[in-house]
């Protein structure tokens, strides 16, 4: 029996309780398989354990979540530390170190889950995004001249490498071959001159390869429009890192809201572990009730298992997580509902258990 090893990083405010959930649910799903075991290691790191050591993770963190499969995350922030170093400090250092260049998000509309959409049907709104999650506007590459000086300026570069572009593009290409349906790549080639007339020419260039590939473009300004006029039009969608972390966000508030939003950070050479994790925050306003949704990490995981090769149990534990919402009984109150952050994980657990 394969036994995988996660890092267990659930980080700060609502974090901790979606992410013990996500990995009840797991474990059920391990049980129900009888093939596959999980041995799951805590890591308190985060803005607590900046607040008391002066740092996000020991020196050694990345050396020490290099031995696991998998990293599962929950969420970091807290008012009390800059954000820029809670997320440049932990969340990107582990994306850049572990060299987790795609960036995958299902923006799915399922059955149960509340859509401010009037107009849409359940099935418009069914997209695969895949955001460059390595370089771009994402880079860290600029300056900050004159700091404090009535002359101060500062630069922020994105950064757009042949290597870059081409891998997650081509990758885009692949899913949407896979999976048989279209893809669209969103940029902004109008106004960013350099970067995105680059990207919009390798795209071109990689559609070539690919022609049984339904292909579209469009700025992204257009784009965000679509999203809420018309979103049956996107189906697998490729986009740069600055883009695809604003649309996921767009894309995550018509598919249910940020309860439901997971995502998943590849390595797709499996040369380092890969990250999953809900894509919200820490959600201070409502951490530490027990009243947090622990849907988007259910789906977290369920793209864990996807990606360890058990789609047979991704696919069960996300049935399941749709049971509950369809069910309507007992839901978080993000969804209407009265239930615990707990009660939702088990009702989730015993219908995979049911059902498996
Ligand atoms: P947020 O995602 O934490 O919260 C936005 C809104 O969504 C809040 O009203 C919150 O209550 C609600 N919400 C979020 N997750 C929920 C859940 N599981 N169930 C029910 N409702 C939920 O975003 P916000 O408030 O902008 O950021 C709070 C902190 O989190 C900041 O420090 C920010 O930097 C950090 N953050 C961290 C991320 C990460 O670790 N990946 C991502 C986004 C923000
Ligand atoms: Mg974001």
């Amino acid at each position: 029996m394969k036994t995988y090893k996660i890092a267990v990083i659930p980080g700060d405010g609502v974090g901790p309780e979606v992410l013990k959930e996500g990995m009840k649910v797991l474990k059920q799903a391990a049980e129900c398989s009888g093939a596959f075991s999980f041995e799951d290691t805590w890591f308190p790191w985060g803005c607590g354990y900046y607040l008391e050591h002066g740092q996000m993770m020991p020196g050694d963190g990345i050396r020490i979540l290099e031995g696991f499969d998998a990293i599962y995350l929950g969420a970091v922030g807290d008012p009390r530390v800059p954000d820029h170093i809670s997320l440049w400090d932990l969340l990107l250092k582990i994306r850049k170190s572990f060299d987790q260049y795609v960036n995958l998000r299902p923006v799915k509309l399922l059955r149960g889950a509340p859509c401010p959409l009037k107009d849409a049907a359940r099935e418009d709104i069914h997209m695969t995004f895949i955001r460059e999650n390595s370089e771009g506007e994402y880079a860290g590459s600029g300056s900050w001249l004159f700091k404090g000086k009535p002359n101060e300026v500062v630069i922020q570069d994105g950064v757009f490498s042949r290597t870059g572009c081409e891998r997650i593009i081509r990758y885009a290409f692949e899913t949407a071959r896979k999976e048989k349906r279209s893809l669209t790549s969103i940029s902004k080639a109008n106004a960013l001159n350099y970067s995105m007339v680059f990207w919009d020419q390798i795209f071109q260039e990689l559609s070539a390869e690919y022609p049984d590939v339904e292909t579209h473009s469009y700025l992204v300004d257009a784009a965000s429009m679509f999203m809420v006029k018309d979103p049956s039009r996107f189906q697998v969608v490729v986009t740069s890192n600055l883009f695809g972390d604003i649309l996921t966000d767009l894309g995550a508030a018509i598919a249910g809201g940020m309860g439901l939003a997971a995502g998943a950070n590849l390595n797709p050479e499996r040369k380092y572990p890969s990250m999953f994790e809900p894509i919200h925050g820490s959600a201070p306003d409502i951490a530490g009730r027990g009243i947090a949704n622990p849907m988007a990490s259910v789906w977290a995981a369920s793209q864990m298992l996807d990606f360890f090769g058990h789609e047979d149990w991704g696919t069960r534990v996300l049935e399941a997580l749709e049971a509950v919402l369809e069910d309507g009984r007992i839901l978080t109150p993000d969804l209407g509902g009265t239930a615990s952050t707990s009660q939702v994980g088990d009702a989730i657990a015993r219908k995979l258990a049911e059902g498996g």
